[in-house]
């Protein structure tokens, strides 16, 4: 991480202008205030980051009671884990005793979560199985202790969480995704490789980048070759058209090419973001891959390569971009004012054998070289916006249109917590 100093004056009322400012500009990139004031960061996670559906994990991955992975938000760090009774749980990892970790690595199995540092044993849904000597306290109550808890929703084998108790409602939401996200049957997917890439850039640097495909052209040969994003909707819509009349015919999907727009201003409820829309291959190309040839199975209910490749979005943070054959899960999470994990989760059908029915590095080829390559720009991007001669410039209307609905929400949401405090 690149440390920034403190701006000691800094104020709730200067992010109150600053965002007041930007409003009245809505065309043009923002200052680099937002990028450097710790203080906004810290207004970020308070009121978007933990307000916020966030993917966790994939039902896959926490297969057995007591199964669990550790997901990192910020400095915070929170355990998915499957209790006894095969529900899945998100635990807040700081003991209730004096804060202390109560999980350190980020995978295993445990029957209890013991904590290292004075003995606390917390069951694998939370609560407090025992506290070492504290009968000593007559007022203590062992049921006043279980571990804090994130709210939870799964939806087709996909783990969510929002650390908000009054989070808004995502089933419903995620609904208006069932059909063409139910044809990968995700819920039996395997997860065939997942990397967090780590980029000393702050977050909103790395999310704006993937909201955008005008960079597309320029950064990324391999995906603009076969993938109809990279132009104008005008120059591709021959291409696109043609695959949405043909998709439900080849992949025996009904709803294969729906379209659902419910993001950020216009999403049903705070950070509860969905939307798909199917795009084009440019032709003779089926899959994301280097040479646009399939590498792997067919997934879920698919019975054919299209052309096409579906797009989606679930919560502020969280996409997916998914081929007939896998699914490329990208997933951006805020971890200090300049460093960001992005995530990137690639899936398979269930009954896929690595070796045999795929290869590792030829399913991961261009997703892997293409997040390179987009670590590599926004590394820059985040150099020349940090710089004091840097000036926002104008945004593209259509190619940086989605990027301005973000942008547009989030001055929405600081403004709101500038006036809540
Ligand atoms: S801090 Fe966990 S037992 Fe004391
Ligand atoms: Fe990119």
């Amino acid at each position: 991480m690149k440390f920034i100093a403190t701006d000691v004056d800094d104020s709730i009322e200067k992010i109150a202008a600053m965002v007041k400012a930007e409003q009245a500009r809505p065309d043009y990139a923002i200052d680099s205030y937002f990028y450097r004031s710790h203080l906004v960061y810290e207004k970020e996670l308070e009121n978007l980051v933990f307000r916020s559906w966030l993917y966790a994990g994939h039902v896959s991955e926490v297969p057995n009671p007591g199964d669990y992975l550790l997901f990192d938000i910020g400095e915070d760090s929170v355990i998915i884990v499957r209790d006894k009774a095969g529900e899945v749980q998100a635990l807040m990892n700081v003991c209730r005793h004096r804060g202390a970790r109560v999980c350190e690595a980020q995978s295993g199995n445990r029957k209890t979560f013991v904590c290292p540092y004075h003995g606390w044993v917390y069951n694998t849904d939370g609560s407090l199985k025992a506290a070492r000597e504290m009968e000593a306290r007559a007022d203590f109550d062992i049921t006043d202790y279980g571990l804090k808890k994130a709210r939870i929703l799964v939806y087709m084998g996909l783990i969510f969480i929002n650390c908000d108790p009054h989070a808004a409602d995502f089933l419903g939401p995620l609904s208006n995704l069932a059909q063409p996200l139910g044809a990968y049957d995700l819920e039996h997917a395997k997860v065939a490789h997942k990397h967090t890439y780590k980029v000393d850039a702050n977050w909103k640097l790395v999310l704006e980048n993937y909201l955008e495909c005008y960079h597309c052209a320029t950064s990324h040969r391999a995906y603009a070759r076969m993938h109809t994003l990279k132009d104008t909707d005008a120059r591709v819509s021959g291409i696109v058209q043609a695959m949405l009349d043909r998709t439900e015919q080849v992949t025996g999907v009904e709803g294969m090419g729906k379209e659902f727009y419910g993001i950020y201003m216009n999403a049903a409820g705070f950070g509860a973001c969905a939307y798909t829309s199917r795009y084009g291959l440019f032709d003779g190309y089926l899959t994301g891959s280097e040479d646009g040839q399939p590498v792997a199975p067919l997934m879920g209910n698919i019975q054919g390569y299209d052309g096409g490749a579906g797009d989606f979005q679930m919560g502020p943070l969280s996409f997916m971009l998914n081929y007939p054959d896998h699914c490329v899960l990208y997933r951006f999470i805020p971890r200090g004012l300049t460093s960001t994990d992005m995530e990137v989760v690639w899936f398979v059908n269930g009954d896929a054998k690595e070796g045999v029915d795929y290869d590792r590095d030829r399913l991961t080829w261009l997703w892997h070289n293409t997040t390179l390559e987009d670590e590599f720009i926004i590394s820059r991007n985040s150099e020349g916006v940090n710089s004091r001669f840097f000036e926002p410039g104008p945004y593209h209307p259509e190619f940086e249109a989605t990027l301005q609905e973000f942008v547009c929400w989030y001055l929405d949401t600081m403004s709101h917590a500038a006036q809540n405090r």
